[in-house]
């Protein structure tokens, strides 16, 4: 039995203008027809043995629970979280709902914000890790990686095939530490999805964070259900210290596996990931909306109004209600500088 779990509580500001505070890229159609929510839904509902659980801000409860309804998914639960506390916490109490009443079950833990063209070969890889989740195991996976990212977690697996023992779980390093780690060619990216026992998660977490699992079950010991939400205590959640699954757990485990995953996986970190991702013509152009692109190469652009572009070469742009977005596609990580900008002007 496999229990997906969707982290729905990111705010994904380097995606600006489209991608807001109320209105993050989770919400929103960025690779196709579905909502990028919507189809983390989809490409598991497969081989799930219980409709979502998903974990998100109260601020986003109603989209949520529209969006997943258009998609028949019926949840295990949505539970609501007063303010983000990073994934660790989410995923704490994603383990007490899953174990409430003394069942256990597999938790498949899911981003809401990546894009996966290989479906198939993502399920494959979900069911070629059970056994050893079953066994007791944290299981991760891995994807070869392309480039030294600091944005991502590196796994260091041992020698062999198939499912193998993490040797080492190194969170965001900084590019010198990553270049070696790719060198080497001994280290998958952290892909940001995870297999495990409920109950093995909340085991590791007794012993690795005891504070932080304390206050997590009184939050969800407090909580306020109604037929559609679980709403977190939010005294008691906003006493939570906040930290991620990576740092807080993986880091420090000695229990974790590594299954690879070579399935077109992408977490669309910025547009021109999007594009890379995105059906392109046959001059590498991506385009969503109403858009004429004339003598254009390699260019994205999103329009809600009319966008009509001329003689350009690897640009982004992306027109929205209230705000342009024009810039080379090599440079869209510093769309994260503007929004500190934006912040910063108030
Ligand atoms: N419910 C909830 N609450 N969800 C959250 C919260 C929170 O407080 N914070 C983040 N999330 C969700 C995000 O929406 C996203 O779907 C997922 O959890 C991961 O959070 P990110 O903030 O996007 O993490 P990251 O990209 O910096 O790093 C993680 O993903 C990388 C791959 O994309 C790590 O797992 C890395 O090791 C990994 O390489
Ligand atoms: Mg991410």
């Amino acid at each position: 039995t496999i229990q997906p779990v969707i982290l729905s509580g990111g705010s994904g500001t380097r995606l600006w203008p489209l991608s807001r505070e109320a209105y993050p890229k989770q919400f929103l159609p960025l690779a196709g027809e579905l909502t990028m929510l919507q189809a983390t839904w989809q490409r598991v509902a497969p081989i799930a043995s219980h409709g979502p659980l998903v974990i998100a801000n109260e601020e986003h409860r109603f989209v949520a629970a529209e969006q997943l309804q258009q998609v028949g998914a019926e949840p295990a639960a949505i539970i609501l979280e007063p303010v983000g506390r990073n994934t660790a916490p989410a995923i704490a109490v994603a383990s007490l709902e899953a174990t409430r009443d003394g069942a256990d079950t597999l938790l498949l833990v899911l981003p809401s914000d990546h894009v996966i063209t290989d479906e198939a070969a993502f399920r494959a890889a979900v069911q070629a890790a059970a056994s050893a989740a079953e066994a007791g195991k944290l299981v991760t996976f891995g994807i070869v990686p392309s480039g030294p990212e600091t944005g991502y977690g590196y796994i260091k697996a041992a020698h062999g095939q198939g499912v193998r023992a993490v040797e080492r779980f190194v969170e965001k390093p900084d590019l010198e530490t990553a270049t070696g780690y790719v060198a080497s060619g001994q280290y998958y990216w952290n892909s940001g999805m995870f297999l495990f026992k409920a109950s093995r998660y909340l085991q590791e977490l007794e012993r690795l964070q005891p504070a932080m699992l304390s206050a997590c079950r009184t939050a969800w010991q407090g909580a306020r259900r109604d037929a559609d939400f679980t709403r977190l205590d939010k005294d008691a959640f906003t006493a939570v210290p906040s930290d991620s699954i990576d740092y807080a757990v993986m880091e420090k485990t000695a229990d974790a596996v590594v299954v690879p995953l070579d399935a077109g996986w992408n977490d669309v970190g910025s547009w021109t990931a999007l594009r890379d991702v995105s059906q392109q013509d046959g001059d590498g152009n991506a385009h969503q909306g109403d858009v004429i692109a004339i003598d254009c190469r390699n260019t994205y652009a999103y329009g809600q109004r009319l966008v009509a572009m001329v003689g350009l070469d690897d640009v982004i742009v992306v027109e929205t209600d209230d705000a342009v977005l024009v810039g080379k596609a090599d440079r869209m990580q510093e769309v994260k500088t503007v929004v500190a900008k934006l912040k910063a002007d108030g």
